[in-house]
């Protein structure tokens, strides 16, 4: 594939998407953020934003000029926005845009159980199905980045951190590893992967920061603020089975434990480091330290 230069980011304002064009901007793209026209994100001055009421139509004209279209598009509207992304293939595919990175960055959508343990994964593995079924007309990647670490840090009591009270719940003895990325490290595998286009095409490419488990990630804890958690213990089952009955019962926020129960080994698809082999080395992006990476998201 010749090379890219004009990079299009869906939900630039979004958590990955802010931190993706970030990436892509001090990689030398030139960039293009989209938004919904009601959106009231702002992107940096360098890079140019466009608005779309998301028909076809309007998102053809948007992505006519672009080289890559990556989504960024948000999973906390289920049914609405990951089941858009189709029709953002069609548009991208109207527009020959040479190749498409749908929004993936967690665990591994490759294996079609996926969406037994999270259940908005449908979305994401329809979605790449549809770019294998097209792929002679637009390349793919989609980024595996497994848990997304500062991300979940921030959010109290997801996956059973809760920074602020000094307390944490460790699930199966919290010895499982997983692979943790930061959300900067996000953006920079994309930006790598679409200067190696020839490599990552029409592949799964699996990232981390590192790969930790629940306990290191408590020492570090420990060790940056000075003083010891309050540490009870659960079962990554009860987790995860309490996320589902709650998703059952209508309360959409139940997902969160459930990501946390497949982060934490339900299905045993976040710890690839080794069953799939990273891509960190491949494409230039050093892998990140689990102490720096904390200090960082404390002083933030
Ligand atoms: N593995 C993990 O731990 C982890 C953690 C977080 C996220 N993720 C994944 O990363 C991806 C991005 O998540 P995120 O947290 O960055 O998303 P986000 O910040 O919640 O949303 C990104 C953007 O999506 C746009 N959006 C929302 N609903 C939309 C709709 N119906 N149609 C079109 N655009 C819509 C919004 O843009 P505007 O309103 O500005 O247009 C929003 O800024 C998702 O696939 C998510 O599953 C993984």
């Amino acid at each position: 594939m010749s090379s890219i230069h004009n990079v299009l980011v869906v939900g630039a304002g979004g958590n990955v998407g802010r931190s993706t064009v970030r990436a892509l901007l001090d990689e030398g793209f030139k960039v293009t953020g989209l938004t919904r026209e009601s959106s009231t994100a702002s992107l940096p001055a360098e890079a140019d934003h466009v608005r779309s009421d998301f028909s076809l139509g309007s998102l053809t004209d948007v992505f006519k000029g672009q080289d890559a279209v990556i989504s960024t598009i948000s999973s906390v509207t289920p049914g609405t926005a990951l089941a858009s992304q189709n029709l953002l293939v069609d548009a991208a595919i109207a527009a020959q845009v040479k190749v498409f990175c749908p929004s993936e960055f967690g665990i591994d959508t490759a294996d079609s159980s996926a969406s037994s343990y999270i259940p908005f994964l449908v979305d994401k593995i329809d979605t790449v199905s549809y770019l294998k079924k097209h792929q002679n007309k637009i390349s793919w990647i989609a980024v595996i980045t497994g848990c997304m670490f500062d991300w979940g840090l921030r959010i109290p009591g997801f996956g059973g951190w809760d920074i602020s009270k000094r307390s944490a719940t460790i699930f199966d003895g919290g010895d499982i590893p997983f692979e943790a990325t930061n959300l900067d490290q996000v953006g920079k595998a994309l930006a790598k992967c679409l200067k190696n286009p020839g490599r990552t095409a029409n592949r799964h490419v699996y990232v981390n920061s590192f790969t930790v488990t629940q306990n290191e990630v408590l020492k570090a804890l420990e060790r940056a603020k000075g003083e010891k958690f309050n540490v009870t213990n659960s079962t990554v089952d009860e987790l995860w089975q309490d996320g589902a009955n709650q998703v059952k019962e209508g309360q959409v926020l139940g997902v969160l434990k459930m990501i946390a129960g497949a982060v934490y080994g339900k299905g045993n698809l976040a710890n690839f480091s080794k069953s799939r082999g990273l891509w960190n080395e491949k494409l230039g992006l050093p892998q990140e330290d689990l102490d720096v990476s904390i200090q960082m998201f404390l002083s933030n």
